[in-house]
């Protein structure tokens, strides 16, 4: 018997008790029951976490297109697959059934192939949240291309990064883009961008706005006439188990973004896994996860693990907010949507406005809701219980990152009993650890600590991509022989977990991860600037906000200082992106530091979040007399 979909609580502990026992066993009879392979593995479980190296299912082969798609148009051929409502409801939704997906990702596929892609290239898509994106990802896997998705709220010079450290060859764009009642140049964007980025030969334009741009003689095209001259077959590149499948970049506490690199056959199995169990997806449902594919969010649980599922994926181009505050709930009435999934951020903002935005649609068909992306404080989970799921379906918490691939912490929904602001308990297959400083582990509930996983799953990230070593660092080494997650977590007296946190210099802002040193580095470009320290502090939309704190040069000291506001956040507008903008910055004449010059962000985070009582010992500082300066000017 599978343990494929789990229905109650005690077989979720006979399931668990299984998966931790016998790993290998577990894994491989879900791999073998619920996928088509083109070969068996030879072997389920190769790993080391001390190199680090992780191997699940060496020896298959398969096309994870094959998986998503073609299997299901026996059976499924007419279904909606990726069900795409636009940024305007006036314009009419879009279904593409599993056949008319299969028609336009073989196409796509071989437009890829006729512009020079091969097995092992690495393509950016920089797009909006179009089918062509979700057709794009997956035409890249269908002829065993690396897809590189590219957030496209990030700016040029995050662009030009992300596609000079994977050296891509082509970059997948838009004319243009809508949000709401704007329009965004992505076009503008890619073109200042690959001023910076020689490696890249081909640039596919798809149109969206129908805006005026520029194309590059020699190096744009546009995609649509390329599409129409395609051929609707492509046979899938056949590929090994371990092959790559995509970079995701992901912030860092210091320096540039991680590429984290996610490989095929494992990565299938266990997002498909989750997606069944944590949505509890049956055949005529109807799931809409909010994300953008841009991020890890829509990789695994809009694209991937709902269509190797054959499910119905709703993909929309919009915000929350166009044309009023009641467009998510106008969705879900619309679609019947089923299963519902979005961030904390997203049912804080919606939660401000007029309760009347939501009582005035039907949410009945709603059976399911989840989120993602931060902890989930106790106000809005109620607001979202109460009014969205009418105190009907269950909230399932997930808790996981880029790094994990899918969900390694939630409830199952009518299993698992929910409690606001808990994640609850391990997926099967997921053996948490929470480690105190000095590298024990903290056994026992009631306890609180670092949050490691002891054991591999199958879509645990398998490197960085071109540095192995920094991989290595990052996860593997504050703890030796387990995965560091970079989270504080509590665990309750039934053994339930709860996030607290970040506890390295990575900030969540609007459930984005956002590194201090990147943006300190864009601030500290500003000529006037002559150094900076960001924190986050307590906000009642975003969950976090960024404080800076910035020394003047000399030369700055006579600045008008709204206007060095204005500059700062300008400066890293064009760095990393509006995402990564300060609510608040102060002036100060220094920064408090340890004798070794490290700055004690600690000290700083206090000060922003005005928790000022409790600084803790300021008198082995290099420089206490400016914390109290700090103090009397905090903003
Ligand atoms: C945070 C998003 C609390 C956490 C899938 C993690 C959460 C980081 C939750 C990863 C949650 C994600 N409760 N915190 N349910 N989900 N986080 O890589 O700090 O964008 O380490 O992946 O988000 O963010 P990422």
């Amino acid at each position: 018997m599978s343990n494929y979909h789990i229905k109650h609580l005690e077989e979720y502990y006979q399931v668990y008790r299984k998966s931790v026992r016998n790993p290998e066993s577990f894994w491989e009879e879900i791999a073998e029951e619920h996928f088509m392979w083109r070969k068996r593995w030879d072997n389920v479980l190769d790993w080391d976490f001390s190199k680090p190296e992780i191997k699940w299912f060496e020896g298959a082969q398969l096309n994870i297109t094959e998986n998503c798609i073609d299997r299901h148009l026996y059976t499924r051929g007419d279904k909606t697959a990726i069900l795409f409502e636009p940024n305007d409801p006036k314009e009419e939704a879009e279904h593409i059934t599993y056949r008319q997906l299969h028609e336009r990702v073989s196409k796509f596929a071989n437009v890829l192939k006729e512009n020079g892609i091969k097995k092992g290239d690495r393509v950016c898509i920089y797009l909006p949240m179009i089918p062509e994106l979700a057709i794009s990802v997956l035409a890249c896997a269908r002829i065993g291309a690396i897809h590189s998705v590219i957030f496209a709220g990030f700016s040029a010079t995050a662009l030009a990064t992300r596609v000079n450290d994977c050296k891509a060859k082509m970059v997948i764009t838009s004319d243009g883009s809508y949000r709401g009642a704007k329009t965004i140049d992505l076009k503008g964007i890619v073109d200042e961008a690959l001023e910076q980025c020689p490696g890249v030969q081909t640039v596919l334009v798809a149109k969206r706005i129908n805006s005026k741009i520029n194309m590059k003689a020699g190096r744009d095209k546009w995609l649509q006439p390329l599409l129409d001259d395609a051929y609707a077959d492509c046979v899938p590149e056949i590929m090994d188990a371990e092959d790559p499948l995509f970079i995701l970049y992901t912030s860092g506490s210091t320096g540039r973004p991680k590429g984290m690199l996610h490989t095929t056959a494992g990565y299938m199995v266990y997002t498909a896994y989750t997606f069944k169990n944590v949505f509890q997806y049956k055949e005529d449902d109807v799931y809409w996860c909010t994300a953008d594919i841009g991020w890890i969010t829509g990789h695994s649980y809009i694209v991937y693990g709902p269509l190797a599922n054959g499910a119905t994926t709703v993909m929309f181009e919009g915000v929350p907010s166009f044309p009023d505050y009641g467009r998510f709930w106008d969705i879900v009435e619309k679609h019947k949507v089923t299963q519902f999934y979005t961030a904390p951020t997203a049912i804080r903002a919606l939660a401000k406005e007029n309760l009347d935005y939501v009582t005035e649609h039907d949410l009945s068909s709603l059976k399911v809701l989840g989120t993602v992306g931060e902890p989930i404080n106790e106000e809005a989970w109620h607001w979202y219980n109460d009014h969205v799921g009418k105190k009907k379906c269950p909230i399932v918490d997930t808790w996981w990152q880029t790094e994990t691939g899918g969900v390694l912490i939630s409830p199952i929904p009518f299993a698992t009993p929910t409690k606001p602001t808990y994640a609850t308990l391990p997926m099967p297959g997921i053996q948490p650890a929470l480690m105190d400083e000095n590298g024990k582990e903290i056994k026992g509930n009631q306890v609180d600590g670092r949050l490691c996983i002891k054991f591999p799953w199958p879509s645990i990230a398998r490197s960085i991509w071109g540095n192995h070593e920094r991989y290595k660092e990052t996860y593997f080494s504050a703890f030796p022989g387990k995965y560091f997650t970079g989270d504080g977590a509590l665990r309750d007296e039934v053994g339930y977990y709860r996030i607290t946190g970040r506890v390295d210099d990575v900030i969540i802002v609007s459930g984005h991860n956002l590194g201090t040193a990147p943006i300190e580095d864009a601030i500290n470009e500003h000529p006037a600037v002559a150094e900076s320290a960001i924190v986050g502090f307590p906000h009642d939309i975003k969950g976090n906000a960024l404080y800076g704190y910035v020394i003047l040069k000399e030369t700055g000291e006579s600045r008008d200082r709204d206007n060095l506001r204005k500059e700062i956040n300008q400066m890293i507008t064009e760095h990393i992106g509006p995402i990564a903008k300060l609510n608040k910055i102060q002036f100060v004449p220094g920064l408090p530091k340890t004798r070794s010059g490290k700055i004690m962000r600690r000290i700083l985070r206090k000060i922003a979040c005005n928790e000022t009582d409790n600084l803790g010992d300021t008198s082995t500082l290099l420089n206490p007399e400016v914390v109290k300066e700090i103090m009397d000017n905090v903003l």
